[in-house]
């Protein structure tokens, strides 16, 4: 007992520092989305001057990401380099802090990452090391290969159904501490599928964030799978620790305006971290418009840092709110059917008995104070995302 009650202790004393680290949901761009396993130095170098002359840097989007495929072999030191299409890592870190941007890295608790290359087996605390000289900011985990040590566990004892879970955990923990120690802050992003209810252990190893789910890809279905079922997950969310539903997807073309919009307004529903995945280089007017809408980032980086959640659904409609600070209340009408569909919302229901003055964040335009019931036509796949209250 007196050993759980120090390690909540020592747990708190930790926090104040890991929500200085993410007090908003982390805001930027990954690589993967987009390149995949062809990434370069200079297509990362290439998105961090898109991210300075689209305006994205200065809408919020400043961590810059490189997902996997960056890393190169051990040396006899078990030092890890980076493979030839990333000649020099500490000379592109020392680039993107140049242009005001953050730099992200990707590794893997197992001995491989996902795609195959170098994973972080028993190299822990030489690899936080190699990070912190490059000047990394930011780690997203990804369980990988890890799995096979899990399902060795789950054979050996196929009794204990936490012996698994638990290596997991550790794992974890290992590569936050090796972190921590380090002395740069280094922003933990977990990314393990959501496997084992990460919201109820991350912050515990040192993590700012955390997948949900498993990948998203571009299409409007999978999107909305993971988005809706987010729902009930708001109280693990808050400054310093945040559930992640994956990378954005809006700009890389599968999907229409509306679908886009409505993968935004999930995402800054669910104060979710807003990492950008497509072509930076290639943006259309619409796709600058929805990842730069001013009033959509400000609600997911609103200052009471509440994760919304469902309000009701009915069939393909469904009412998602948000609780913002200064009393308001962002809300997003969506119609998931296929042909335009009328949405409603009870302005008494979401707190405000006598209406409320209210903006609509897509058209970009005050609606004045509404009162009673609010109804709106929504689109196809679409969704009025609203902002209710002074
Ligand atoms: C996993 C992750 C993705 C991406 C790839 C890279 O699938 O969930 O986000 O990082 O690995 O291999």
């Amino acid at each position: 007992m007196r050993a759980l009650k120090f390690a909540v202790l020592a747990w708190w004393a930790a926090a104040p520092c890991l929500s200085q680290m993410a007090p908003a949901p982390p805001m930027g761009w990954n690589s993967w989305n987009h390149f995949a396993e062809k990434v370069t130095d200079a297509d990362i170098r290439a998105a961090a001057d898109a991210l300075v002359s689209t305006g994205m840097r200065a809408a919020g989007y400043v961590y810059v990401n490189v997902d996997d495929t960056w890393q190169g072999k051990r040396d006899e030191h078990g030092v890890l380099h980076s493979n030839e299409r990333f000649p020099d890592m500490k000379a592109l870190g020392d680039y993107l802090h140049s242009k005001g941007l953050k730099f992200g890295l990707y590794s893997s608790p197992g001995p491989r990452t996902c795609a195959g290359y170098a994973g972080s087996l028993g190299h822990e605390t030489q690899d936080a090391q190699t990070y912190a000289t490059w000047g990394v900011d930011f780690l997203k985990y990804d369980l990988c290969s890890f799995q096979e040590e899990l399902g060795k566990v789950r054979a050996a004892h196929p009794q204990d159904r936490d012996a698994a879970k638990n290596l997991m955990i550790a794992a974890y923990r290992k590569m936050g501490d090796a972190l921590r120690a380090t002395g740069r802050p280094i922003l933990y992003s977990l990314c393990q599928y959501g496997v084992g209810q990460p919201w109820k252990w991350g912050p515990g190893v040192g993590a700012s964030m955390w997948r949900t789910t498993d990948d998203i890809d571009d299409s409007y279905g999978r999107m909305i799978a993971i988005g809706f079922s987010q729902a009930g997950l708001a109280q693990f969310a808050g400054p310093g620790h945040w559930n992640d539903p994956d990378m954005l997807e809006i700009g890389n073309g599968k999907m229409g305006e509306e679908e886009y919009r409505t993968h935004m307004s999930l995402w800054v529903l669910l104060a979710a971290p807003l990492l950008a995945g497509n072509d930076l280089s290639k943006m259309t007017v619409a796709d600058k418009r929805i990842l730069m809408n001013a009033d959509a980032i400000a609600i997911d980086q609103d200052s009471l840092g509440k994760q919304g959640d469902r309000l009701y659904q009915s069939g393909d409609l469904d009412v998602w709110t948000k609780p913002l600070s200064r009393g308001r209340v962002a809300v997003g009408l969506f119609n998931r059917s296929w042909s335009n569909r009328e949405v409603s919302v009870d302005l008494a229901e979401i707190g405000f008995p006598n209406g409320a003055a209210a903006r609509d964040v897509w058209k970009q335009k005050d609606l004045g104070h509404l009162t009673g019931v609010f109804t709106d036509t929504v689109p196809t796949h679409g969704v009025t995302l609203l902002i209710v209250g002074q």
